[in-house]
């Protein structure tokens, strides 16, 4: 996609950032959260991440953020700071075009540089788009735990993926 931008997140970029998680918060089982997150929650989120040395990430096409990925320690404990786990959210109206693709690509570009000896994403199991593009950017199924989440009246299950850096 020739006028893709990937780029460190911006506070020009908050209301799209929260327009496009609150989508996937209130239609999908992608985000666990039940209750959509104002523009000031999002931007302590990016500036959590920030601080922590941590990437946040946009793409932008032609100016208009249409995705972004992020990366935390896996667990708050000091054993874990070599492992990220990721986040991924794409527009509904760009996907299928390459932007979760690039994004990934860059995320994990930063996590290798910033020293992170693996990758993990945890995606609930009838997320097929976010399984196949994992699986085509070489992470692979590490664990799955059973009906560990409950959104929409129904168990979810998690699956952990992971790449090796
Ligand atoms: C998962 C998600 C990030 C993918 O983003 P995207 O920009 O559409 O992905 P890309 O266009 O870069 O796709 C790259 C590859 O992933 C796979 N893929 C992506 N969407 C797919 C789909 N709907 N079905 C099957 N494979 C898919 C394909 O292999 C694709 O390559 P191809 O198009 O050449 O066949 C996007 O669907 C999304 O934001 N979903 C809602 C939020 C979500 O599920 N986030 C992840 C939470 S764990």
């Amino acid at each position: 996609m020739a006028d893709l931008i990937i780029d460190r997140a911006q506070s020009s970029d908050v209301p799209a950032i929260t327009l496009i998680h609150n989508e996937a918060i209130t239609y999908t089982v992608a985000s666990w959260f039940d209750e959509p997150r104002s523009e000031a929650e999002v931007a302590r989120w990016i500036d959590d991440r920030v601080r922590a040395g941590h990437p946040f990430l946009v793409a932008r096409l032609d100016g208009q953020t249409v995705g972004f990925t992020s990366y935390g320690q896996f667990r708050p404990y000091p054993g874990y700071r070599h492992t990220a786990e990721l986040s991924i959210f794409v527009d509904a109206a760009y996907r299928r075009q390459g932007v979760g693709r690039r994004l990934i690509e860059a995320l994990v570009e930063h996590a290798r540089q910033a020293g992170m000896h693996s990758i993990v994403a945890g995606i609930e199991a009838s997320n097929e788009p976010s399984l196949e593009l994992h699986r085509r950017l070489g992470f692979v199924e590490v664990g799955r735990l059973p009906e560990v989440g409950r959104k929409f009246q129904r168990w979810l299950t998690l699956v952990f993926m992971q790449k090796m850096l």
